[in-house]
């Protein structure tokens, strides 16, 4: 039999984190060690609720650890509302969940879990960078125990979805993104280049397997989230982005994606471009790469094995 690969998952429960979280406990190639999570697409108490709950209905058992509120610099507000609903998970209901969160700050149990298996971790990150940041800055040591970031975010050569230039995940705390990225520590970037390719389908979330514990939870969740990304098209023919579940199937293979080292800086200050992944394409100029970048996608492979997994048809339409 081969090692599973051990991961921490860093989320902001959101539906498609919701959907990653439920892949990533159900992998056969990964060791969820840990989740910990962020504010985002929620605040980070409704963020950590809705984790917990997840994780309850995948029936495994994984401690889940508590981070940050808000960005290194300024505050958190509302802005995912649109695409995640009012509780985060398209307000579908939600049973209170039986456990809590650790009593460990996301950063501290980072810094722990990482120091515990040095060079051996993967770390998954699906929201703000921030719990990472702020666990670099306690302990820079951390950069060289650390095995590989697979991060959900950026654009490198498309728009981007907060801004004409952005996306969330480095929209929400540039700061943080900017830390991470300058680290040293090896980055891959699952951006909106390859997220934006694989898409869930309104004849997918309508035939998930019904015996599944989360269906009736996610069916509606994946509604609200069909809505939101396909605005005044009728039900049927709706298909709507998995960006989070992309990058955990990315940390169980890379060879999901074509792949390119490259140098990527964060904007920070710009008034229109705050939170741009800003890719150096000069080949005369000698910088080295600092991010493994992923621009395209073998979609049916990922589709094929995420529905399989989680119970979805594999037929779109
Ligand atoms: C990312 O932003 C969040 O809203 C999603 O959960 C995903 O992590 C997509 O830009
Ligand atoms: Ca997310």
């Amino acid at each position: 039999m081969t090692t599973k690969i051990p991961v921490i998952l860093d989320v902001d429960t959101g539906i498609d984190d919701a959907l990653a979280i439920l892949y990533a406990l159900f992998s056969p190639r990964l060791q969820v060690l840990g989740i910990t999570t962020c504010f985002g697409n929620e605040n980070v108490t409704n963020t950590t609720r809705n984790t917990l709950a997840m994780v309850e209905m995948a029936q495994v058992s994984v401690s889940v650890y508590q981070g940050a509120a808000d960005p290194l610099v300024g505050q958190w507000a509302p802005q995912a509302e649109a695409f995640h609903g009012e509780n985060g998970l398209g307000n579908a209901p939600i049973e209170e969940p039986h456990t809590g969160a650790k009593n460990l700050s996301a950063s501290e149990y980072l810094r722990a879990a990482i120091l515990d298996r040095p060079g051996e971790i993967t770390l998954v990150t699906l929201a703000r960078l921030t719990n990472l940041a702020i666990a670099l800055k306690n302990d820079p040591s951390l950069v060289q125990k650390i095995r590989r970031v697979v991060v959900m975010g950026g654009a490198a050569f498309v728009g981007g979805n907060v801004t004409p230039v952005s996306e969330a995940n480095i929209w929400g705390d540039p700061d943080a993104a900017w830390v991470v990225f300058h680290s040293g520590v090896p980055i891959t970037m699952v951006g909106l280049d390859v997220t934006m390719q694989v898409n869930i389908s309104d004849r997918q979330v309508q035939n998930l397997d019904p015996k599944r514990p989360y269906t009736k939870v996610m069916r509606q969740a994946l509604d609200f989230y069909l809505s939101a990304y396909n605005p005044g098209v009728v039900s049927g023919t709706r298909q709507a982005p998995l960006h989070d579940p992309l990058a955990v199937a990315v940390a169980e293979d890379p060879t999901l994606c074509a792949i390119s080292d490259l140098s990527v800086d964060i904007e920070r200050e710009g008034t229109i471009t705050r939170g741009m992944t800003v890719v150096d394409q000069r080949g005369w100029v000698d910088l080295t790469p600092n991010v493994a970048v992923c621009r395209t996608v073998d979609a049916p492979r990922f589709l094929s094995d995420f529905c399989q997994r989680l119970g979805f048809p594999m037929t779109s339409d």
